[in-house]
């Protein structure tokens, strides 16, 4: 895989897989614009990048609850590389964990405060709405593009708890990508979601069982994503894509 020439937008871009894709999309020569609310590690490891001398870095620190500073990272994008090939929406998790919220302290859902769910929501779902808003008006005008949104198992699960992170990544996982994909086809765009279950960003998701007996590396998840970007991933559109070790083809007691 070669991406010379090519530009790609990551979210979350500071650690975990958004930054897994951006070192390994720079290693395959291509330039990267790496958005996170985390300024410090994204500069350092936009550093890192250059560093190598292979593809460009580029960080922009983004908060993707924020049109304007969503905008802002498209047009760094176009002005810095003049075109934007992939938008990858990493930026993400499930808000109690994020947020660090004690839950000893709320034992139902309805007793979480309501602002927790409101950051879920707007991180996951409205994060990858407003960047699919804000980079098809350039995808258009370049006639291609691809825009890949991170759903998740628990999109397919559900959750009686952190309710808000399983209809969040459902609705990347069905109907925004879908959307997308209908919307951009008149225009050579393409949109896939890639749905990991448990992956190694953290040790904890070694305990969520597969059909496999374990979890992923981040490093499988970002292959296919590199796959799917690839000249030879090119008629991959439109579609949400498990890659869980067999956890969604699991029988529900087993898991
Ligand atoms: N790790 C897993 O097991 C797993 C499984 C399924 C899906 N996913 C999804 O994969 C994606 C990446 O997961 P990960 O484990 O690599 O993540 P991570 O927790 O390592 O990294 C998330 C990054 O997002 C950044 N971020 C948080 N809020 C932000 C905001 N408002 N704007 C911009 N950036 C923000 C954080 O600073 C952090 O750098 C997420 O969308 C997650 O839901 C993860």
């Amino acid at each position: 895989m070669d991406f010379t020439n090519k530009t790609a937008i990551s979210t979350g871009a500071a650690s975990g897989m958004g930054l897994l894709f951006a070192q390994n999309f720079a290693d395959l020569y291509g330039n990267v614009v790496m958005c996170d609310i985390n300024e410090e590690v994204l500069n350092e490891k936009v550093k890192e990048i250059n560093a190598k001398g292979k593809g460009k870095a580029v960080g922009v620190v983004c908060d993707v609850r924020d049109y304007n500073q969503v905008c802002a990272a498209r047009d760094k994008a176009v002005t810095e590389f003049g075109s934007i090939d992939v938008m990858a929406n990493f930026a993400g998790g499930y808000a109690l964990r994020m947020l660090k919220v004690d839950t000893q302290q709320y034992p139902e859902f309805p007793d979480v405060p309501i602002e927790v769910f409101d950051w879920g929501l707007d991180v996951n779902l409205k994060g990858p709405f407003y960047f699919a808003h804000a980079v098809l008006s350039q995808m258009r005008e370049q006639k291609s593009g691809l825009i890949i949104n991170i759903g998740s198992i628990s999109g397919a699960e559900g959750s009686s708890f952190g309710m808000e992170y399983p209809t969040a990544k459902a609705g990347l996982m069905y109907g925004l990508t879908k959307s997308i994909a209908q919307y951009g086809s008149k225009h050579g765009i393409r949109c896939v979601c890639v749905s990991p279950g448990p992956v190694l960003t953290r040790e904890a998701m070694a305990n969520m069982k597969t059909l496999m007996g374990r979890a992923a590396e981040p490093q499988e998840i970002i292959d296919l994503c590199l796959f799917i970007a690839s000249d030879k991933g090119q008629f991959i559109n439109g579609e949400n894509i498990m890659i869980d070790g067999g956890r969604n083809a699991a029988p529900r007691w087993c898991r």
